[in-house]
This record gives C-alpha cells, structure tokens and sequence, in this order.
C-alpha cells in the first residue's frame, strides 16, 4: 500500500558483464526449450490424468492430478498444444472502471470483503450494516499463496482444482481515522472512534485461508469449508526465534515477552519449501499512538531512538484512533506510551511495537497451530520473503526488503543446512522452528562497479556494538533494531524496496523498487539521498500539471548470488527494467526503452511462475494513474549483465555535473514483455498465486475506488469504482476489494 506521504499518493565486475552480453541469447534460447519441454511433458501427463480420474468417477470438485496421479508413467497418445510465452495480444493503458485482459482470457471475482468464511455467516449486504468480519473475508487484498489440496483434503504440491488460497487483508479504504465504506454513514471521523466501528475495522486485517475448489470449468471459493480461517489483529501469536522472551518483547499482554497478539498490515507473502505461508508485517507503525510527552515519561532512553526510527515520534496520532474505544485492554494496547510503573513495561504497552513488523509463519492447513512471529529474519516494514533456489546440504537464504524511502534490502541465511526430507514434513511449523529461528540476518550494500555485498548484522560487529546513536544490549536488540544496526554497518538506501521473487530457471533474486520521492541530485536534509548506483534516476515526471521529483517510476533490481550461493557475501548486480512512460526521455527516463505496450509505473508485486517461467509483476502507482490503471505486465527476463553500463550525467546548481554510473539489462522486445491486465479505477493490482500446472492464476484486486471522497458514502454515482458489483459479483455498489482468478479460454497455461 502506498503511505501517505508517498510520492504515488500526491496527486559483477563490469567486465564481466560485457562479455556475458553474447551468452545472453544463449541462455534465453536454452531457458525456453527447457520450458517447452515441460510443457510438452505436463500436456501428456495431465491429459492422461484427467481421464484416468474421469474413468473412476470423482466429482469435479475432488477430483485432482495429486501427484501420484500426474507423475504416473504414461506415453501422451496425443500431441501436445502448441504454446508460445507470451503469446498473447499485450493489453492497453485503460482507465475503465473494470479488469481488463487479453483475448481469450477470463477474469472471474472470486472472493470479495466481506464474504462469509462458514456456512452461518449471512450473505454480505455491502451497504455498511454488516458485522462478524471475523468470519468474513477481510479488506485490501495482497500478497497470496496456493497451498493445494488432494482429493481427499490432505497437504499436496501438485492438485490443480482444489487448493487453499492464504491471502493478506493489509489495510482498509479510510479519510478521517474511519474505514468509511465499511460503516452505514460512513463512520465517526472525530474522536472517541465508537467501539462498534473499531471492532469491525480491526477485524478486517490480518490474514485469511479460503478453500477454493473448481466446479466443472468455474472456480468457486467454499464457504463452508472447514480450513477456513482468519487470523486478525487480535489473534495470540507466538514469538519465535531470538527476541522470544527479550526484554524488549515484554508487555502487559505476555510479561514473558512470548506472544503478542495478531499480525498488522500484511503487505507481501512467501512460501516455504516445507508448504508453509509466510507474511510480511509493513506499514504497522502507524496504528500506534504516543503521548506528546512520552520521551520524557521515557527518561529519553534508548527505546525513543528506536521508536523514532520506525516511524512514532511523540505526539503522534494513530491512523484509525482505535486506542480511543473503550478502557479494555484490546484498545488500549494501541497507546505505546509509557504509563505503568514498572520497571520492565509488565504494566502497559511500551513495548507493544516491538512485537510487529515480522515475516510470520503459518501453516495454512492446519489451523489448530499459532502462526510464529520469525524475529531472527529482522523487524522492518517487510514486504515479500523469497526463497532461494534449496540447495541440499546448504543453507537456506531468504530475501527481503523494507518498503519505505531509503530503506534496505536484506537477506537471512539458516544455520541448519537444507534436507530435502523436510519439504513433506508433517509437522511444518516445528520445520519452521529448525531453518527460521537460527541463522544470520544481513543487509544489501551496493557498489558503483555492479558488485555488492552482504553484511551482516551481528552483535559482535564493532560498527554495530559500538554505534553511537543506539546502544544494543544483544543479538535480539539488533534484530528487534534491524534498521538501526543497518545503519550502523552503512548498507545502500533504496528506492522503497517492495516484492522479491527468485528466478527458478537461474536463481536470480529481484526486487522491485517502487518509486522514491526523495531522491535528489543535491540532497537537503536526512530524509532526502542522491543518486547511486543501483538508485541512479532523479527526474521530473509531469502528472498533468504537477512534477512529480525523484524516481517517480521506479525499477526492478536483480541480483546474481555469488560462488557460495546461498552463503555468498557477494553479488553481482543490475537493474532488469527501469519503470517510465513510453515517451519519456530515451537517454536518462526510458533507459530500458518500453514501448505504450510495456511502459509501467512504480513495479510492487513481482513473482515468478513455477509453471511457466514468467516474470509477473504488478503496480501500486498514482504516478501514471492519469493515463492507466494499474496494471500486470509479464516478461521473460534474460540475466544478470546481459545489458550495458550507463552513464548518467546531473548538473548541479554549482555549475559541475554528478555522473553516475549504472547497469541496465537488455532491453525487452514485444515478445519478452508485455501488459496482462489492467485493473479497475484507483486500485492496486497486487498477489499471485497459481495452480501447479500454471492453468489458474489467482491475482487481487485492492482498494478500488480509494480516492472516493468519505462526504459522498450515500451516492453510489460518486463513488469512483463501483467494482466488483458492476462485474456482476455481489449486492451494493460500495467498491470492495478482491480475488479474481484468470483462465485461458482454451484451457491453456497462463501467459501463453
Ligand atoms: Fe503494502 Fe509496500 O506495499
Ligand atoms: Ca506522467
Ligand atoms: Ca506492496
């Protein structure tokens, strides 16, 4: 989701690189003969599975290719289709109040806010009335997984018609502290916040697993079904990893420093090679309050430097005012200010934000096991946690970023070295507990020659034991404290890093950089960095009449481990598509050289399929929003150092220029990149999940219709999406959020 104050809202060694440029058509040639070949494979087997599955009479919605089934040695009797990625006529810019996708695809809502998850929940009437969001799907749709189920309701990797979706609900539509579309009236924007309001609005975050099912040709997500589950803001969630039982993580609700309650703001996801779902805890800080004189109630001790480093400052005001609903406790949890007495905040909620801002694990099968707050992969406004490609008998790496301007990227290493038998564990959260609670946390520092390196974050590190501006006690300080431990160790500020996904044909990790508004050629202030490296565009894109400054487009950075893989601690690096318009200057804007149908703004979800290769990324923009929607685009990315260094060249107001030297990728061609989808009006198009044979992808509409004025809740005509009730899915015009799930008319894999 985009904050506020974001720019979006308002209106290897190089010679390296040169001489991997002819091996670039060569890995491309080799990469899609390897994927037609498992096409052609997967063609025969399904086929085969399919009618071995009909023969014995399971009913639509049981019926399955489970792996036993699919792998069975068949010889296919029938050719299979002929297929071509990105086969597909590219999607225009759109500004329609619909999903658009290319001929010969579907888009079908799936599952809305507010749908019931058991089989007493009333019908949603979407005209601010109704209650019991606890057993209803939840609002602003993000990252997402597909865990599949077999036949017979048991754990799989490999059915494709009945699978478990577990998707994050971030955040909810507001102006004013209230959630208006999901009140009557529009919901009280003064303070005290009503608790009956608060309630419903806490119970529309955290997370969901929905069962969905395909009945005959349509999907269909069960509303009866019993893995169904949320899991919301009030939810009791262990602490797991090194800051279990910290004194950091003491507080009112767990004096132990065991548990916390629930998961906030639940941006980005991941899965584990156990079939476990992980989520990515992002924009939490703002749902706290502080007193305007809590520094002092502190004595100014050193947990105000952390409280400023994430985002509360003393005196500020909490985004939906749910500290003012009443005197229990679940409300005043929401006040982190000092007010007990006690030496170790056993007495009040001082340190309740320390307990946010994790990558949580959750079994999303079993919905008798607590969800684990992973503290030993850091605390920051994490978006997507991304695999590397396991490796036995090597550690595990997982990478992330922290989307907010000029913040960093990281990656966590497991001590335990990887055993392919724990990928079919029966008890995966206790697998969990082996690969996430022991390991390194390390951070991204990106240097001018398209090199890096990893450092890590440990206490024992003297930039970090000895930093003057934070004193941490401990290893879990400097997890709990990762931002200011980075800034210890001088790690590369970047340009709002959001999603990660690793290439499965290579390895490769990238990360979308969704746009920067503080990046500027002579920077003023701290908030504010130049360009580098891996940063390197300062800009004016013209939005109508305003200039938008800085890195308003963003791009997608990817990075090649090194020798040691996962382990390595150091990398090489390049930027595989910078975001622009089409027409923007070809030499320091378009400098990946996007055609009307590639060019795209502010890159935030971005995942590989397991299927089909592809590259799938979505937009989170307000940048480019008076042209397009935001959109899906789909490339089939070369690799690191198959482009050119670039110099760019910025006059300073002194009369000299700062030259920056940058690493492009190979420009795209029609056939490498296109436009999917386009989204209805004032959403984010964000998730993506997809079935094992790539036949179904699963993808969430968010926020449709955000920028509606609160003042105009009674007149449907005013509200600027009326999406999904004018696709024909569900009663009111109130705009609601969504998964929709995109087949090929023909039966085909998606993207072809
Ligand atoms: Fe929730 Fe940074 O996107
Ligand atoms: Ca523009
Ligand atoms: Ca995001």
């Amino acid at each position: 989701m985009n904050k506020p104050n974001d720019l979006a809202r308002l209106p290897v060694d190089h010679d390296d690189i040169s001489s991997n440029d002819s091996s670039n058509e060569h890995f491309n040639t080799v990469l899609n003969a390897r994927l037609s070949r498992r096409a052609l494979l997967r063609g025969g087997a399904a086929s085969a599975a399919g009618a071995l599955l009909g023969s014995i009479g399971l009913s639509a919605c049981g019926g399955s290719s489970d792996g036993s089934v699919a792998t069975a040695p068949v010889t296919p009797t029938t050719p299979a289709p002929t297929e071509k990625l990105l086969g597909f006529q590219a999607v225009s810019k759109s500004l329609a109040d619909a999903v658009v996708v290319p001929a010969g695809y579907t888009a079908t809502v799936l599952y809305a806010l507010g749908d019931p998850l058991t089989a007493a929940t009333p019908a949603y009437k979407n005209d601010g009335t109704d209650t019991d969001f606890e057993n209803r799907a939840g609002d602003h749709h993000d990252g997402m997984e597909y865990f599949a189920l077999s036949a017979d309701g048991k754990p799989s990797v490999s059915a494709n018609d009945r699978g478990l979706l577990a998707i994050n609900h971030e955040a909810t539509t507001d102006e004013k502290l209230a959630s208006f579309f999901l009140h009557a009236n529009g919901g009280t924007t003064t303070l005290p916040r009503p608790a009956a309001e608060v309630d419903k609005e806490v119970a529309i975050h955290g997370l969901a697993v929905v069962e969905v099912r395909k009945n005959g040709a349509k999907w269909e997500y069960a509303k009866d079904s019993a893995f169904n589950r949320r899991v919301t803001p009030l939810t009791d969630i262990e602490i797991s990893g090194p800051a279990r039982g910290n004194a950091l993580m003491v507080t009112k609700y767990s004096p132990n420093g065991t548990r916390t309650r629930g998961t906030l703001n639940n941006c980005g996801t991941g899965k584990t090679p156990w079939n476990t779902f992980l989520t990515g805890e992002e924009n939490w800080s703002g749902y706290f309050t502080r007193s305007s004189t809590d520094d002092t109630a502190r004595g100014n001790d050193k947990s105000v430097a952390s409280l400023k480093r994430y985002g509360r400052n003393q005196g500020d005001a909490s985004r939906h005012g749910w500290e003012t609903a009443g005197n229990e406790d679940k409300y005043a949890r929401w006040n982190i200010s000092k007010t007990g007495t006690s030496a170790d905040g056993s007495d009040d909620y001082r340190n309740e934000m320390n307990g946010m801002g994790y990558i949580v694990e959750m079994d999303a099968y079993d919905k008798t096991r607590l969800a684990k707050k992973r503290t030993a992969l850091g605390r920051y406004a994490h978006e997507s946690a991304a695999f590397g490609k396991p490796v036995a008998g090597q550690p595990l790496a997982v990478y992330m970023g922290d989307d907010s301007r000029n913040e960093y990227i990281y990656k966590f290493v497991s001590a335990a070295a990887w055993s392919a038998a724990d990928a079919s564990a029966a008890d995966r959260i206790s697998v969990g507990d082996k690969y996430l609670d022991t390991g390194k946390l390390y951070v991204a520092k990106f240097n001018a020659d398209g090199t890096g390196q990893w450092i890590e974050l440990s206490i024992s590190n003297p930039a970090i034991s000895g930093y003057a501006t934070y004193k941490f006690a401990d290893q879990a300080d400097v997890v709990v404290n990762a931002r200011l431990a980075a800034d210890a160790v001088g790690a590369t500020k970047m340009d709002r890093p959001e999603w990660c996904s690793v290439n499965p044909a290579n390895g490769e990790i990238y990360f979308a950089l969704t746009n920067n508004s503080n990046r500027r050629v002579e920077p003023s202030g701290s908030s504010q960095a130049a360009p580098d490296a891996a940063n390197p565009r300062v800009y004016t894109d013209m939005k109508g009449s305003t200039a938008q400054q800085g890195n308003p487009n963003g791009h997608i950075l990817r990075i090649k481990e090194g020798a040691a893989g996962s382990a390595a601690t150091s990398f090489q690096w390049d930027v595989y598509l910078f975001g622009a318009e089409a027409k923007a200057a070809a030499g320091n804007v378009n400098l990946s050289s996007l055609t009307e149908d590639q060019d795209f703004s502010s890159p935030d979800g971005i995942a590989f399929s397991q299927a089909t290769g592809i590259c799938w990324f979505q937009t989170d923009d307000g940048a480019y929003t008076d042209v397009t929607n935001c959109m899906m685009v789909a490339g089939i990315p070369g690799q690191v150092g198959d482009g050119k260094k670039v110099t760019l060249t910025y006059p300073r107001a002194n009369g000299t220029n700062l030259t920056v030297d940058t690493y492009v990728g190979k420009a795209a061609t029609a056939d490498t990149l296109k436009r999917f989808l386009v989204g209805p009006v004032a959403c984010e198009i964000t998730g993506l999940a997809e079935t094992p044979d790539g036949k179904a992808l699963f993808v969430n509409i968010q926020h449709p219709g955000e920028n509606t004025a609160s003042a105009n809740i009674a007149d449907p005509a005013k509200y600027t999406s009326q999406w999904p009730s004018n696709a024909g899915y569900g009663s009111g015009k109130r705009p609601r959020s969504a998964t929709i799930v995109i087949t090929k008319n023909d039966g085909g894999r998606i993207g072809t």
